[in-house]
């Protein structure tokens, strides 16, 4: 089975690193024109921003794992047209703001993926952190709230959208000191099937994927024991790869699943199956 997603604009939420790079250059190689969009930018000083965002923002801001701009250019060395915007996507003037101007470059939006996520607030309820409870929500939930608000005129006027969003199995199955992650990654769930039932009169796709531990740089930052242990929760016995998440992605963009909508597609080397 071969796809082209040629003469489709893409827009990434969250892919100056790790899934969302890997989504924005599998989309590219499968021939769509994929703007990068995140809150950290390598040309930019990002320190206070990095600062506000909380820990993991900080340690890749100043280990230098910032590949936004680095990201465009290999797309547009593979010829297809790319830029690098910063965008937060809690920001929801900026992101209107965003989405008009992508429009007017690239002259349209047809794929959004809802990427952008904070993974980095674990602790039990006595002690989960009021500010970074409320941060999640903005980030996880209304940011992918924001930025479909955005593109549903721009996909309405095209007769044609596919948004994918970035759930989780804590969503799905809840996580041990993860309140406010997991509450977010089911709140996307309900919103993507809503989304689902909104978007099929305008061919609107909208869809969730739904991933277990996927090997990314924020992954390889766990506690080793802790990572273990998530690896033997999968059926494989090892940890999925960014582009198994990327080639679902591209899949759920493509025509050939322009009949699966409202979904919650599982990319998780069986984490959630009953293993002994
Ligand atoms: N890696 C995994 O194992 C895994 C598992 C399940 C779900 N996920 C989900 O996949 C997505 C990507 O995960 P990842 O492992 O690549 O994480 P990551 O932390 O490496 O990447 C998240 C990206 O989002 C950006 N971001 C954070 N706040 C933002 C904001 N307000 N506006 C715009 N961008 C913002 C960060 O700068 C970063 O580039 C997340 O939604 C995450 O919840 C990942």
């Amino acid at each position: 089975m071969t796809y082209s997603l040629a003469g489709k604009v893409a827009l990434v939420t969250g892919a100056s690193r790790g899934l969302g790079r890997a989504d924005a250059l599998a989309l590219a190689r499968a021939g769509a024109d994929v703007v990068i969009t995140d809150i950290l930018l390598e040309s930019e000083n990002n320190e206070e921003v990095a600062e506000t965002y909380g820990p993991i923002s900080q340690v890749m801001q100043s280990a230098g794992v910032v590949y936004a701009e680095k990201t465009a250019e290999e797309i547009r060395n593979m010829g297809r047209r790319s830029m690098a915007i910063r965008m937060d996507v809690t920001d929801r003037k900026q992101v209107e703001e965003v989405f008009r101007l992508v429009k007017e470059e690239m002259g349209g939006i047809h794929i959004l993926v809802n990427n952008a996520g904070t993974l980095d607030h674990v602790s039990q309820i006595e002690h989960q952190n009021d500010a970074f409870w409320e941060r999640d929500l903005k980030v996880n939930l209304t940011g992918a709230y924001n930025t479909t608000k955005a593109v549903w005129p721009i996909m309405k006027e095209q007769k044609w959208g596919r948004i994918i969003n970035m759930a989780s199995v804590a969503g799905t199955l809840g996580g041990f000191g993860q309140a406010s992650y997991s509450t977010t990654k089911a709140g996307i769930l309900g919103f993507t099937k809503s989304m689902a039932l909104e978007g099929a009169r305008y061919n609107i796709t909208v869809n969730a994927i739904v991933p277990g531990v996927i090997n990314t740089e924020a992954f390889q930052m766990i506690n080793p024991k802790m990572k273990e242990r998530m690896i033997q929760r999968t059926a494989f016995k090892r940890p999925g790869e960014p582009e198994d998440i990327a080639n679902a992605i591209c899949f759920l963009a493509s025509d050939h699943a322009r009949y699966i909508t409202g979904i919650e597609l599982n990319v998780s080397g069986g984490i959630e199956l009953f293993t002994f």
